[in-house]
């Protein structure tokens, strides 16, 4: 299983490294062999090497350069961050990023060996016309992704889903999830609130391979709940 915790503008510096703390020697006493990966904010990196993995996300497709107030590479390198968050649909809808941005921002982060981790998802008007629509816009949402890259983690994540305590059916994750398997080989995670209550639930379902996280990732003993559940579902 790959369990993410993306914890968008939350926390400081100092709460990150308590959260930690607290994640990290879970992972260690618990011989956890998941993939563990947490995105903070930019202030909270660190270069320790970790049992867990840091990732960021978002940053902008090069080296460095003459782009107020992005992040590049160069800065990413310092800190030996090789994993990072495309497509969320807090960026895609709320920042405004279009297909053709997030697609020059995988094909760049790809070309460096970064792990990504890929999100895609429908909004509600889009999900009441029922799968064949809900399908074509998801694919629409893969235009110029390599689904092959070998590095690629697909985040399925409903935009009505994120932050509001809404979640699809296990039967309808179920179906978005397998028409996705039938698209590419990568790891599937599902994200949009998930919480103790249903994680583990949501991870047993068919061709989900893990979850992403937030509101109930922030706390760090909740995170660690989960990740115990992912390990008795094995
Ligand atoms: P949520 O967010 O768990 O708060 O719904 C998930 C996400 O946006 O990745």
């Amino acid at each position: 299983m790959i369990l993410c915790a993306n914890f968008k503008a939350n926390k400081t510096r100092q709460d990150t490294r308590a959260y930690m703390a607290v994640v990290e020697s879970f992972v260690s006493a618990n011989g956890i062999g998941d993939t563990i990966i947490v995105f903070p904010p930019f202030t909270a990196l660190e270069h320790d090497p970790r049992n867990v993995l840091i990732g960021v996300q978002n940053a902008y497709p090069v080296q460095n350069g003459a782009y107020t107030g992005e992040i590049a590479l160069e800065q990413l390198e310092e800190f030996g961050i090789k994993t990072i968050l495309i497509g969320h649909s807090e960026r895609r809808h709320i920042i405004g990023e279009t297909q053709e941005q997030i697609t020059a921002k995988f094909r760049f982060f790809a070309e460096h060996g970064f792990a990504i981790v890929y999100c895609v998802g429908e909004p509600l008007a889009v999900r009441e016309e029922g799968n064949d629509i809900l399908m074509a816009y998801i694919e629409q949402q893969f235009e110029g992704i390599d689904l092959t890259y070998s590095d690629l983690i697909v985040a399925y994540e409903p935009v009505w889903a994120i932050g509001t305590g809404l979640t699809p059916s296990n039967s309808d994750i179920e179906l978005v999830h397998s028409a996705l398997r039938s698209k590419t080989d990568a790891p599937l995670l599902y994200g949009g609130s998930v919480k103790v209550d249903n994680a583990s639930t949501i991870m047993a379902l068919d061709n989900v391979d893990g979850i992403l996280v937030g509101s109930a990732s922030l706390s760090a003993n909740d995170f660690c709940e989960m990740i115990a559940q992912a390990t008795e579902l094995q």
